[in-house]
C-alpha cells in the first residue's frame, strides 16, 4: 500500500481500483504514512503558512430540501434571518480590522437574495476593500449570474459537488436537484475564471467507497483550486437526523489523499471536522491541509446558521478567537498567515 501512496505523491493520478484498495484497507502505518507525505507537499508549496479567512454567513434562508442539511426549506424549527447589506459591511470592517485578508460570504438558495441585491454587497465590499479578496458561495446559478458576480469583483466561488456519483447524488437530495447541473456551474465558474472551490462530505448516508474513489477522481479530473472536504454530521431536525456522523479518521485520510492528488490545492480544515474533534483543525493542518476559515459572523446569527448537530462557531472558530487559533497552530509548527492566499 506505501507503493500507492508513493505512486500518488510522485504521479498526482491513480486509478479507480487503487483508490478503492486504499481506502478500503487503510490502516494506522499508512495513513501516518500519507499524512507524511502530505505535509511534504504543503511545506514545499506553502512552508508552514496556513491561510485565514472570514466566514460570513448571510443568510439561512435556503429554497432548497437537501435531505442532509439543517437550513433545508423544509426545516419548520429553523429560525430564519438575513444580514442587511450594513451588516455584511460591519462584519468585513470587523475582519479588516482583525487582518483578515479574504472575506468569504456564504449563504442559501435564498431568493431574496437576487443578482442585484448581490451585486450591489459585492461592489460594496470591494469598493471598502480593494486589497482584499472576496470568496462567494450561494450555490447554484445560471451563467450568465455568475458572470455578473465576477464582474462586480468577486475572486472565488465554493461549489461542493456533495457526490460526485448520480445515484448516490439522488439519495441525499429531492427529485427536483441532479448532480449534473450542479457539475456545469463548476464548469461554468471555472471558465468564467473564478478560482473554483469544490468538495464533499465524508459518511454521508448510503456513501460506499466507490463512492468515495469517484469523488477523488472527480476532482483529479476537475482541479479545483479549493476543495472542502468534511464528516458528515447529523441534524436532529432532518430526514437524516439518525444516521451517525462521518468518521474523524477516514476524513484525515481523504484530506491528505487529495493533498497529494492536488499538491497546490487550498484545502481547509473544515468547521465539521473542528465539531466531531477539538482537535480536528491540528489534525487536518498535520494531514495537509492549509487553510481555516473562522466565523465572522454576527455573533446573535451563529447559531441560527446551523447546518448540522452542535455547530461550533465560537472559541477558536471564531474571528475574535483567531490569536489562540494562531497559538494552537504555533505549537504545532505552523504560522497562521493573513495573506490573500491566491491560488
Ligand atoms: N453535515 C456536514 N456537512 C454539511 N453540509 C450541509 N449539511 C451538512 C451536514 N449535515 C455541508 C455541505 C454544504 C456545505 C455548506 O455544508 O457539503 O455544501
Amino acid at each position: 500500500m506505501k507503493s500507492l501512496i508513493d505512486k500518488l505523491f510522485q504521479k498526482s493520478i491513480l486509478q479507480k481500483e487503487e483508490w478503492i484498495f486504499l481506502l478500503s484497507n487503510r490502516n494506522a502505518e499508512i495513513v501516518e504514512y500519507a499524512f507524511e507525505k502530505a505535509r511534504e507537499l504543503s511545506f514545499q508549496h506553502f512552508g508552514n503558512k496556513v491561510f485565514a479567512r472570514g466566514l460570513i454567513e448571510v443568510t439561512n434562508y435556503c429554497k432548497n430540501n437537501c435531505f442532509y442539511c439543517g437550513i433545508r426549506a423544509g426545516n419548520k424549527k429553523a429560525t430564519r434571518y438575513r444580514l442587511t447589506k450594513e451588516e455584511i459591511l460591519e462584519c468585513c470592517r470587523n475582519g479588516n480590522a482583525l487582518g483578515f485578508k479574504t472575506f468569504v460570504l456564504q449563504g442559501g438558495e435564498d431568493p431574496y437574495i437576487t443578482d442585484e441585491r448581490l451585486v450591489e454587497i459585492i461592489t460594496a465590499i470591494k469598493e471598502a476593500y480593494p486589497n482584499n479578496a472576496l470568496t462567494l458561495s450561494f450555490g447554484e446559478k445560471s451563467y450568465t449570474s455568475y458572470l455578473a458576480y465576477k464582474t462586480a469583483g468577486a475572486d472565488r466561488y465554493l461549489l461542493r459537488h456533495e457526490t460526485a456519483n448520480a445515484e448516490h447524488y439522488s439519495r441525499l437530495h429531492p427529485k427536483n436537484l441532479s448532480n449534473i447541473p450542479r457539475k456545469q456551474c463548476l464548469h461554468d465558474l471555472k471558465k468564467i475564471g473564478f478560482q473554483t472551490g469544490t468538495g464533499f462530505m465524508v459518511g454521508s448516508p448510503f456513501q460506499t467507497v466507490e463512492n468515495l474513489a469517484e469523488d477523488l477522481m472527480f476532482i483529479a479530473n476537475f482541479k479545483p483550486q479549493m476543495l472542502g472536504i468534511g464528516p458528515f454530521i447529523p441534524h436532529k431536525d432532518t430526514p437524516f437526523a439518525h444516521f451517525p456522523a462521518g468518521s474523524v479518521e477516514l476524513t484525515l485520510f481523504l484530506l491528505a489523499l487529495s493533498r497529494l492528488l492536488l499538491p497546490n490545492v487550498l484545502l481547509p480544515a473544515t468547521t465539521a471536522l473542528g465539531t466531531l474533534h477539538p482537535q480536528g483543525r491540528e489534525k487536518a493542518v498535520l494531514a495537509g491541509a492549509n487553510v481555516v476559515m473562522p466565523n465572522l459572523s454576527p455573533l446573535h446569527v451563529r447559531e441560527q446558521y446551523m447546518l448540522y448537530n452542535n455547530k461550533i462557531a465560537t472559541g477558536l472558530e471564531a474571528a475574535e478567537g483567531v490569536k489562540k487559533l494562531a497559538e494552537c497552530l504555533t505549537a504545532i509548527g505552523y504560522q497562521l498567515v493573513h495573506e490573500r492566499g491566491d491560488y
